[in-house]
């Protein structure tokens, strides 16, 4: 990958919601992007010699007993550097500035106006509006440091050494409220990291294939399929690197959407010349949730089943020595599996991640280094349907999720049939791509209705649909009312066993997305 990744920039992440968006906004530049631990030393990133460090921003005050420290030799290693927020008063403070506490923490829009010429202001406005969300802020700067921009409350907006390439901003360049937040990114990348944008997916595609060939010799693949945007994309790639040396696996454990199992085959005996294996399972995972309403048993048993059926599917594909999976960077940042990579948050959970013993393959994780959007961006170049590339996230233990209570045929049936209304009228309001994530619920409750003379006594269906970048924090879509009139009156009219259909309009946090 040595050419599309020698231009490096390394985000140092102080325990900020943004290092990973910062990381999104620099890739989109086409500058390769690394989250790193905030204390990586000087000495490492002499190694890795990247052209620029940007340093994210935090929750903590840099006074705090505990706050975290970045090591203050970065700044004499000559590379470029921008704080952000933080990583402003980082940097103030380990060059002898002053950063006090504001009276009011300050959240929200803000107007800087730029107080000198300076390359990270080429193209941007006189006076510009930033996202703003600080407690903290520089009041005395570091010597040999000027003031770039300032606001009425923010004298300090953005910093800059007279003679050396270090900057900081109090504002969020990252995030999309910042007007010309892109292009600052963009003049700290290309004006002063001297960056040339090397990264471009089109090359990712042809070094992470050619790497592929190399690796796999004349040995077999064997790949996961599950609908998902991921694995399509992990698939599509090994299709065009090792063509019919790829073995995929699809379980089909009853659980998918209408239609679904369906449509994977169908894309993929079109799309794909590999040999795919369909696994039957509907039966042994209805079985293995009989009695079950604990959301947490529903989840273990729907991985256990699944392990056992992918892992006998397994033993009978021959010379098969490789496992591929879509692990995306976040999962790798999260993980703690990046050497140099902020430490362990999340555990990861792959859905073969359970495989028996006597049954190990080498991991092949091509998306190892992408973003979600950098994935749906190369599943399109590598020709898969725009529908497929975009389609909503779809939990692993499938319908029994958003099945209520136990899960059994009936059930999966009532509910299969709403999701698909839902989602069918989602299309036809052309909503699809403008939510994040759109789907129903089977709620156990019966309550009484009326149907033409008869009374009913039926459950309720919930109609759950999100706006979200990071599926971290979500709010709840503003579907227009004419829409959701649709789904409810289709529901009811056409789905036995429901009188009632009722909207989420709760955001997460609190709530989660899923009901479980
Ligand atoms: P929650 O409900 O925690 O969901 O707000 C966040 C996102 O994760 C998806 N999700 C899953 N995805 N396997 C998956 O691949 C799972 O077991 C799983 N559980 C939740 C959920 O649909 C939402 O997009």
């Amino acid at each position: 990958m040595a050419d599309i990744t020698r231009e490096k920039i390394l985000v140092l992440d102080f325990g900020s919601q943004y290092a990973q968006l910062i990381a999104r906004r620099v890739r989109e530049q086409n500058v390769y992007c690394e989250i790193v631990r905030h204390n990586i030393t000087a000495d490492r990133v002499r190694e890795i010699a990247p052209m620029g460090l940007i340093l994210s921003g935090g929750p903590s005050s840099v006074y705090d007993e505990h706050a975290p420290q970045c090591d203050p030799a970065l700044f004499r290693l000559g590379i470029p550097v921008l704080g952000i927020c933080y990583g402003l008063q980082q940097m103030t403070r380990h060059l002898g500035g002053e950063v006090l506490p504001v009276a009011t923490r300050e959240y929200g829009h803000a107007e800087i106006t730029l107080a000198k010429k300076h390359p990270l202001w080429e193209n941007v406005s006189e006076t510009t509006r930033v996202w703003m969300s600080h407690g903290d802020q520089v009041k005395g700067l570091p010597e040999g440091f000027e003031t770039l921009a300032g606001t009425k409350t923010c004298t300090n907006a953005a910093i800059g050494h007279r003679t050396l390439p270090l900057l900081g901003v109090q504002f969020h360049p990252e995030v999309t409220h910042s007007d010309e937040g892109t292009q600052m990114l963009r003049n700290f990348l290309k004006g002063i990291c001297g960056c040339h944008g090397t990264w471009r997916l089109d090359d990712f595609a042809r070094l992470t294939i050619e790497n592929i060939r190399e690796k796999v010799g004349d040995r077999r693949v064997i790949c996961g399929l599950s609908g998902g945007v991921d694995s399509s994309v992990v698939a599509a790639l090994l299709s065009r690197a090792i063509g019919d040396q790829l073995s995929c696996i699809l379980v089909d454990n009853g659980l998918l959407r209408k239609n679904e199992a369906e449509l994977v085959v169908d894309l993929f005996t079109h799309f794909f010349k590999s040999d795919l294996h369909v696994v039957s399972g509907q039966k042994r995972f209805l079985d293995a949730l009989v009695g079950i309403d604990d959301p947490q048993e529903k989840r273990r048993r729907i991985g256990k089943t699944f392990i056992d059926c992918f892992a006998v599917e397994a033993t009978k594909i021959e010379n098969a020595h490789f496992l591929a999976q879509g692990t995306l960077y976040p999962d790798v940042i999260e993980s703690g599996g990046s050497p140099d990579g902020p430490a362990a948050t999340i555990k990861l959970h792959h859905n073969v991640g359970g495989l028996p013993k006597d049954l190990q393959f080498e991991l092949i994780e091509p998306l190892r280094d992408l973003f979600k959007d950098e994935v749906r961006k190369l599943g399109l170049r590598l020709g898969l349907p725009e529908e497929m590339v975009w389609r909503h996230p779809f939990p692993g233990p499938g319908l029994a999720v958003r099945c209520l209570g136990e899960v059994n045929a009936e059930k999966l049936a009532v509910l299969r049939e709403a999701d698909a209304i839902v989602l069918e009228e989602l299309r036809r309001a052309d909503l699809y791509r403008k939510t994040s994530q759109t789907f129903a619920v089977l709620l156990p409750v019966r309550s009484v209705g009326v149907m033409g003379d008869a009374r009913t006594y039926d459950n309720a269906i919930a109609i759950r649909s999100v706006d979200t970048s990071d599926f971290m924090t979500a709010d709840w879509s503003r579907i227009p009312y004419d829409v959701l009139a649709r789904m409810s009156t289709r529901i009811i009219n056409e789905i036995k066993g429901i009188n009632r259909v009722v909207y989420d309009i709760s955001s997460k946090p609190p709530a989660t997305i899923e009901w479980e």
